[in-house]
Order: structure tokens, then sequence, then C-alpha cells
């Protein structure tokens, strides 16, 4: 849904950005600013800040910043929509109603009384595992050696041994039983009518990643079969799109998940402190739950169990995750079943060995892949280096490849440029490589060479954002068509426009950028780290640098795609690049 700008901006502008902060963190004024310890990252003595002239907010120690839209958007996980919506709500401000077809309302009406029941059955089971009657399945869960504490924060609960008993309560608040179909609680035959899907069994809620409970996992206390019921998919609950223990895992603030089989293996991981653990939901790692992992880290350790099925569960998730752009290693539990019974053994300092020492998913596979050869015999070792070199010969970086093929070497002892070899030859019969395949001997430095441009750029979006005054200094020399990047240079035009008509405004520029990932790279565009500069003169000299950069390459640029036969275009690249001579030898003064 499209809103208008000065709708938005409206809601930012009620919004202050102090107050709405101030209900997630505690905040001390400062001089101009407010200060708190940083909801982003850990930290024991405070480095987040909050402007309120500025109405923008910045972590010194981690780099989190942005407006309030941004805040709530990192903080709650919500889409720039949602934000949108919870601020509007909160200072009563009235959004235009979405026209929805009748059958979009519909499903969304059903989705809020599907989640409403879960809650309600979530609770139930609660309220049950702490009655009398739930006596064994608390002494159950006590004796897997799971606190108190951990059961509340996870929600356990039981289901009893009445067989209709939740059926009874949901109906009590005036579900129908087609509802309570549809969320699944419940199942319904002629003979008995309808009955409990869960039934004598210990209950794990499985929440999204908005803390809204979707389903539930039910364990038989002790041998029997099915060991765990699960709830079947329903409209809210799509086991590909989600993973149990997310809700906590993307606040744990740690760089990587820890990806494991089972309920029982996340819970205790959890108690362990390793609160970035998660797992599938009894189904295999899918595309869908990698690419929600990536919107919160770009690393995963995949902790699956040691027998062979969690081996293979293994392998088969590394090239998904790679896929998604997320790099995968592998930790090993033997000769523990799984991190639940490892943890159990040998604890959590041992745990934390075995993620020092995770194998890189790739060499695990390779590892793996050994079982199937005669590695001592010259022909199965053989014959293993040309199914390696298949492999190594899928890497698309050229860089990527070439570490790998070095890894590869060392760990196997065989020449690097043996192996080299191999595997070009190896991906030119698989026709994924031209035969003449050279690397060009400068893409390397340009792509070096584009980044440090790049963040000349950003630098010089974050100063003329801090100190406006430079605008009157540089307005002349540099516009917006010098910011190469097709975001910046946006950036830089609202920039402009704004300072045209009076007042630069960040916070407002960022509205204009509704979709999440943009929005997020505006906001770290505004808060670029800047060189640390003393005295005016170095300032100054900086300054100057980064401005003849900027003109610089951007000449070179032009003069690389101009037509030759372009006369006018030719006058104006003169004409630019002398006045790049003398920018050179002009004094920028910031004072
Ligand atoms: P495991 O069999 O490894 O069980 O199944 P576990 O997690 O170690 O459980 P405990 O420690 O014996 O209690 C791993 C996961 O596979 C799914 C569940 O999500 C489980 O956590 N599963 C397993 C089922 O859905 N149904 C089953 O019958 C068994
Ligand atoms: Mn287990």
């Amino acid at each position: 849904m499209y809103y208008p700008e000065e709708l938005v901006e409206e809601v930012r502008l009620k919004n202050d950005i102090v107050d709405v902060i101030s209900t997630y963190v505690k905040l001390q004024k400062k001089g101009s600013s407010y200060f708190g310890l940083c909801p982003f990252h850990n930290e024991k003595s405070p480095s987040f800040s909050v402007s309120r002239q500025k109405q923008m907010y910045y972590c010194f120690g981690c780099g989190a910043g942005g407006n309030v839209f941004t805040f709530l958007m990192e903080y709650e996980n919500y889409s720039f929509t949602e934000a949108l919506k919870v601020l509007a709500d909160r200072v009563g401000v009235e959004l235009p109603k979405t026209e929805y077809s009748r059958e979009a309302k519909e499903k969304a009406e059903l989705k809020t009384v599907l989640l409403e029941i879960n809650k309600l059955a979530a609770k139930y089971f609660y309220a049950q595992l702490k009655s009398e009657k739930g006596r064994a399945a608390y002494t159950y869960l006590h004796e897997r050696k799971l606190s108190d504490e951990t059961i509340t924060a996870f929600g356990l609960g039981y289901s009893n041994k009445y067989s209709d008993d939740l059926y009874r309560y949901l109906k009590s608040k005036g579900y129908s039983d087609d509802m309570l179909l549809k969320a699944g609680l419940i199942s319904a035959d002629e003979k008995h009518g309808a009955f409990d899907k869960f039934w004598n069994r210990v209950m794990f809620p499985i929440m999204d990643a908005n803390n809204r409970v979707i389903g539930f996992g039910g364990r038989v206390m002790g041998e029997g079969k099915p060991k765990y019921l699960n709830s079947p998919e329903t409209p809210v609950f799509d086991k590909s799109r989600n993973l149990y223990g997310l809700h906590r895992a993307r606040t744990s603030r740690k760089p990587y998940f820890l990806i494991c089989e089972g309920y029982m293996d996340v819970i205790a991981l959890h108690q362990a402190g390793f609160t970035n653990a998660a797992a599938s939901l009894g189904t295999a790692l899918t595309a869908g739950h990698a690419a929600l992992i990536k919107r919160y880290v770009k690393e995963v350790y995949l902790t699956y169990d040691s027998d062979d099925a969690g081996t293979r569960a293994a392998l088969r998730a590394v090239p998904i995750l790679k896929g998604a752009g997320i790099t995968a290693k592998v930790i090993r539990m033997d000769p523990y079943k799984d991190p639940d019974e490892f943890i159990k053994n040998l604890g959590a300092e041992a745990f934390e060995e075995r993620i020092q020492k995770a194998r890189n998913g790739f060499l695990f596979s390779l590892e793996m892949l050994e079982r199937d050869y005669d590695m001592a015999s010259p022909e199965g070792k053989t014959a293993f280096m040309r199914e390696a070199a298949a492999r190594l010969a899928e890497f698309d970086e050229e860089i990527e490849r070439s570490n790998y093929i070095e890894a590869v070497a060392r760990t196997y002892r065989v020449s690097a440029e043996e192996l080299r070899k191999l595997v070009v030859r190896t991906a030119v019969q698989a026709g994924l490589a031209k035969p003449v395949e050279r690397p060009k001997p400068t893409a390397g430095r340009d792509k070096g060479k584009e980044e440090g441009i790049l963040k000349s750029q950003r630098i010089l979006l974050t100063w003329l954002i801090e100190d406006d005054r430079l605008f009157g200094q540089i307005e002349n020399l540099i516009r917006p068509e010098d910011f190469t990047e097709p975001l910046y240079h946006t950036v830089a035009e609202l920039l402009y426009q704004q300072r045209e008509k009076g007042t630069v405004n960040p916070a407002q520029i960022m509205n204009h950028f509704t979709d999440e990932d943009e929005h997020r790279r505006v906001a770290e565009l505004f808060h670029t780290k800047l060189p640390k500069l003393s005295t005016v003169h170095e300032k100054e000299k900086a300054l100057k640098e980064t401005i003849i950069r900027i003109k610089q390459y951007r000449l070179d640029e032009a003069s690389k795609s101009l037509d030759p036969t372009d006369i006018k275009g030719l006058q104006n690249l003169m004409a630019d690049k002398r006045a790049l001579q003398r920018m050179k030898e002009l004094h920028i003064s910031i004072n």
C-alpha cells in the first residue's frame, strides 16, 4: 500500500523520537542529546544517542541509526508499513483504509481469529502444566533439566488426559467447530464428534518472529508413538517459513545463528546461554528458512544430530544456505546424539569449544564424501579429488574458488597448482567455464577503487548533514549527479532540494524510502563513520580531497562512456575538467 509522503511526514513529526524510544530504552539527557544503552548490541556503558533536534538516533558502538520509523523496524522487526501504522495509531492519525477485496478481508479476519485461538490454547496448556493435573508433565520437564524460568520463557504446557477439555474450553469462549478445526487443534469424526488433537502430551507452543503463537508441538512423556505430534499447516502456520525459537534468537544480537533439529535442542541451548539457537520444525531446511535467517544474520552454525540422518540434513542445508548468501559451518555433537544431550553431559563451556572448532560447511561435505572412497589407495584418492574438483568448479566467484582450492589442497596434501588445473579442466568439461578464461588483471583493483569512491560519497553526505554550512562552500563544486551510486544520487537530490527551500532535514528524507532494505541503507548513509580530524585545517584538507576524489571519478567515468562524435558532451567534459583543476587550487574554508 502506498501512502502519500505528506501523510508519512505528518506521522513522523507527531511521534517525537525521544518519546517513542524512551518507551523501549532508558534515556538520559546529556548536552543536546539523550543517551542510553544500545538495544541493538550488548554494552555496559551508553553509546546509543537520540537527538530531539534532528529526530534521529545513532549508536556510536555498533553504528545502528535512523529515524523513528527505522527504530521500530529494527527493534520490532516491522516492515515500513507496519511501523507507519503503529506510529499513526499512537498519535491518532488516521491512515486511509486499503480497499481490500472481500476475499482478502475474510482471509485477514480468519488469520486474526486463528491467532487468538492459538494464544488461548497456549495459555490453557500452560495453566494445566501449573495445575495439579500437570504434575507428571512438570516432573518430566524437570527431569529433562529444564528450569522454571526456561519453562516460562518458552511457555511450555501440558495437554491433559481428557480428550475434549480444550475443545470445551474454546467452545465456551464462543469459537465455532469450523474455526477450531481450521486452527488444527481438534479433530472430528462421525463416531466421536469433536475431540482434542493433543492429549496427554508436554506442549511446545511455536511462535513466529513477532511472538505470536502459530502452532504447537506435543511430546509424549517417555516412550510412545509418535514421539512428537505437531499442528498441521494452517493459514497462520507455514513450516517452511518459520523457525522454532526465532522470536528469541532474533534479539540475541549475535552475528550468527545456531540451527539445530529439535525443540528440546533449542530450549537446552537457550538455557545454557546460547540464545541464538533456532530449529526448523521437524522438516528439512528450505530456501524459505534461509531467506528468513538472512534477515537477521549472515552466518549459520549447523548443530544437527550426529547420526547419519543429521549428517545428511546438514549436507543438504549447506548449499541451501549458501544460495541465500549465508556462510555455513558445521558443529559436531559426537559422542552425543544432539545438542541437548551434549550440554547435559559436557556443559556449556564444552559446547562453546565446539563452536570455536566448527568446520567450514564445504570442507565438512568433503570430509563426508571421503567415506565413499578408498582414500588409502592412489586410485581411490584420485577419484575423490576429481569429485572434489567438480564441486570446487561450482564456486562462481574466482577469489572464493581460489581460497577453497588452497584450503582443499592443504587438507588433502596435494599441490594447489595441480588441483587448480584439475578444477579448470573439470569446469571446461562440464561447460561451466570458457576454455580461455583469463582473469581480468584490473577487475580486483577496480572493485576496490569503486568501494573507495562510494565511501567518499557516503562521507560527504554525512558531512553535509552534520554541518549544513558546508553547502555554501561546495554546492557549486559538487552536484547531486556527482554521486554515482543511484541511491546516493537520490538522497543527494533530496538534500539539495531541502537546502534550496531552507533547512536540511535528514529524518524527513528517510520517509522517501519505504523499501526496508533501502531504508536501512539510507539510515547507514547518514551515519557514516567520519575520519577523526581534530583541527579545522585537517578537516578542510580532508573535505577538499573528498570532493576532488568524487569529482575526478565522475569525470573519469564520463569520459569512458563518452561518444567520440558527441562534440557538445566533449566540450562539457573539458569544462568540467578545467573546473576540477581550479578546484584543486581553491581553498575551502569551513569557518
Ligand atoms: P528427534 O527425534 O531428534 O527428537 O527429532 P529430539 O528433538 O531429540 O527430542 P527429544 O530430545 O527426544 O525430546 C527432532 C525434531 O523432529 C521433529 C520434532 O520437531 C523434533 O524436535 N519430530 C521428531 C517430529 O515432528 N515428530 C516425531 O515423531 C519426531
Ligand atoms: Mn533430543
